[in-house]
């Protein structure tokens, strides 16, 4: 069945695990998620980025993933990952997405607090929930230092502000992570995600969560952490299958053959990582 991202996180953020949002740009992908949460017994929420959208077309990501939690066993919601404007969030709600986030972390606070507040007032009026960001999960950082942690990271009493002026669902926060692959170990600020979690009780979001160790996953988890983002790990399997099969058969011409093998490296790896969330068994 399709449910909101909100109601997943609540019932998560109450048992004390994480639901896995994987990225997802073709059907295998979709297949593949729905997948792995049937196989594992648990909730899943299948997202789609601007990019995701602009290249399958919003109709093609809206009928394929409503296609797969129509007959999914397990609950399924439908995300906008990094929605940047009113109108792509309109778009989406439009096309049946139960859930949408906005990010407005580029802006100053005070613009990322009006864009978000008008974006959940729009939303929640037709049932839908939304994730907003504060602060900046950059892209791979090794060496951040002290000085750009305090620009970049979230700021503990700014997100009780925020969370309290925009009603919003859920929050992305930027503690240390990164999208796309790392070049080192990243190394979580685990002292401000506590110090978030003592003033914001909304459920919170891991971005960049692909490459980070299980255990700091879980540590995050602990600490308030409800929605685990990952795409790049699935963009490793997935394509890392479709480069062995082509190398082991360079004739092979039968999409099904290379893309088949493929999205059951992805179902592996998304099973590994709902497994590593703790939600296994809770749909
Ligand atoms: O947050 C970024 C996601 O990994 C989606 O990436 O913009 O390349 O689709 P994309
Ligand atoms: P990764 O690139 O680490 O998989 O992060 C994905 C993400 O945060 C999507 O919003
Ligand atoms: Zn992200
Ligand atoms: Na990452």
């Amino acid at each position: 069945a399709l449910v909101t991202v909100s109601e997943l996180l609540t019932k998560a953020q109450k048992e004390g695990y994480a639901v896995g949002a994987f990225n997802c740009n073709n059907m295998e992908i979709v297949q593949a998620i729905v997948a792995a949460a049937e196989a594992e017994n648990s909730p899943v929420i299948i997202q789609a980025s601007q990019g995701a959208i602009k290249y399958a077309g919003i109709d093609f990501i809206a009928a394929l993933s409503h296609q797969a939690a129509k007959n999914a066993k397990v609950p399924v919601a439908l995300h906008l990952d990094h929605g940047t404007s009113l109108e792509q969030v309109m778009a989406c709600i439009r096309h049946g997405f139960t859930s949408v986030m906005i990010d407005g972390s580029k802006y100053p606070f005070a613009e990322n607090v009006a864009i978000t507040k008008k974006v959940v007032e729009l939303a929640h009026a037709i049932g839908v929930s939304v994730e907003a960001e504060l602060g900046k999960i950059g892209g791979t950082e090794d060496d951040i230092s002290v000085d750009e942690r305090d620009a970049f990271f979230t700021d503990p009493k700014e997100a009780q502000e925020f969370v309290a002026r925009t009603g919003v669902d859920s929050l992305a926060v930027a503690i240390g992570t990164a999208h796309g692959r790392y070049k080192g170990v990243p190394k979580l600020d685990f002292e401000r995600l506590a110090k978030i979690r003592e003033l914001v009780h909304i459920p919170l979001v891991l971005h960049g969560s692909s490459g980070v160790p299980d255990e700091d996953i879980k540590k995050a988890i602990s600490l308030g952490v409800a929605k685990v983002n990952i795409d790049t790990n699935i963009r490793e399997a997935f394509v890392g299958k479709m480069r062995e099969v082509l190398e082991k058969n360079p004739d092979e011409i039968d999409p099904r053959k290379i893309l088949g093998p493929a999205k059951e490296a992805a179902i592996e790896v998304i099973r590994q990582k709902i497994r590593v969330f703790g939600s296994s068994n809770k749909a």
